[in-house]
């Protein structure tokens, strides 16, 4: 995607170094800066502070890190120690552990003065699977779409709800719910989009809208509570989500405030769909709501907000009084009998075993 006509990746390596670049993602949509991630520590870091977020980006970022210790480090040791660092950074999304499994399990394959180039290796292809995987989403995502433009007598633009940031920002390129949403756009069809705020982070206010708005995609703000007023009066045709973590049974983990959504959606006949690749599905644990790890985050993000002041510095104020205590869970669940369809590289399946076996039939 481009950023003031410049193409760019959300991260990037120059073959001939050792190192990458990414999008410091805390400073949008107020500055647009980059970061060089130089070694594991880097890494971990970026992913814990959320220079770096979303599902795809967190796997294909923790991949470089693994590469970056193997050359600093490449003992049978570092091969596990540097997988359990880099994985607990964040607990949530299993798109990390997916990718550093990927990884960990080429580099096993060699002695180790082998090790760096084949984890380099491994995660430059994961970065390439990334773009394709999210291109090929987008592509089924955009024909639902199209289907309720059609259904209009292509009368009138389509209204999608989203949650959270799922754009080319998220991942490494197009992005998931809002690739779907590019592609319909490009396609020529008129979508308009309701951006939710998504307190505590605003990912939605600050990454969603810069996304969207640089992309010339019709958008409207609205604070987290305004769904199911918008859904009661009609006005959103279709809610596009992402995901963090997919059970095998089609339970939904994404950003908090989605299950909200799904309810408010299911009580309207809203059609509610996650669009997700296949690394996000978690093939081990059937119930979302008592197998995933929920994120706690600390409380200073519900307590504090930043934004942009008068004199453009970045800055963080407080919105409660001094010393409240604040909950923090970072992500809920979506269980399966809420979400409408899973929308992934394979095809649109219904969110259940069955459907989901039947997209991925090598999962027995
Ligand atoms: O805490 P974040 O910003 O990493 O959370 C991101 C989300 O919840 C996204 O919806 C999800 O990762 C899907 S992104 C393609």
């Amino acid at each position: 995607m481009k950023v003031d006509g410049v193409a760019y990746r959300s991260i990037w390596r120059d073959p001939s170094e050792t190192t990458v670049t990414v999008i410091d993602q805390t400073l949008l949509p107020h500055r647009f800066q980059t970061l060089p991630i130089s070694n594991v520590a880097d890494a971990i870091d970026a992913i814990k502070r959320m220079v770096v977020r979303g599902a795809p980006l967190i796997g294909v970022t923790g991949a470089y890190g693994y590469a970056m210790a193997m050359r600093d480090d490449p003992s049978d040791a570092n091969c596990d120690a540097a997988f359990d660092a880099i994985n607990a950074a964040r607990p949530t999304a299993v798109n990390l552990r997916w990718a550093l499994e990927r990884v960990r399990d080429e580099v096993r394959k060699h002695p180790p003065a082998g090790r760096a180039a084949a984890a380099y290796a491994a995660a430059d292809r994961l970065h390439a699977e990334d773009i394709e995987t999210n291109g090929t989403i987008a592509a089924n995502g955009a024909r639902l779409i199209r289907e309720i433009w059609e259904a209009n007598g292509r009368s009138r633009p389509v209204n999608v709800l989203t949650h959270c940031n799922t754009g080319w920002i998220a991942c490494v390129d197009w992005g998931t719910a809002l690739g779907a949403i590019y592609r319909a756009h490009d396609d020529g069809i008129p979508v308009h989009v309701w951006v939710d705020e998504t307190r505590p982070r605003n990912q939605g206010a600050s990454l969603t809208t810069w996304e969207l708005g640089a992309h010339g995609v019709p958008h409207t703000l609205v604070v987290d509570n305004a769904g199911g007023h918008l859904m009661q009066h009609g006005q959103v045709d279709i809610c596009l989500v992402g995901a963090d973590r997919v059970t095998a049974s089609g339970d939904a983990c994404n950003k908090i405030g989605t299950y909200l959504k799904a309810l408010a959606a299911k009580d309207n006949d809203v059609p509610f769909y996650v669009v997700l690749p296949g690394s996000t599905i978690d093939w081990r644990i059937e119930d979302g709501v008592t197998g995933i790890e929920i994120e706690e985050r600390a409380g200073d993000e519900v307590t504090h907000i930043s934004g942009i002041a008068g004199d453009g510095s970045i800055v963080k104020v407080r919105l409660t009084p001094k010393g409240t205590r604040a909950g923090n869970p970072a992500f809920d669940v979506t269980p399966a009998r809420l979400v409408t369809g899973l929308v992934t590289e394979r095809g649109v399946a219904p969110a259940s075993r069955d459907g989901l076996r039947k997209l991925y039939p090598e999962r027995g």
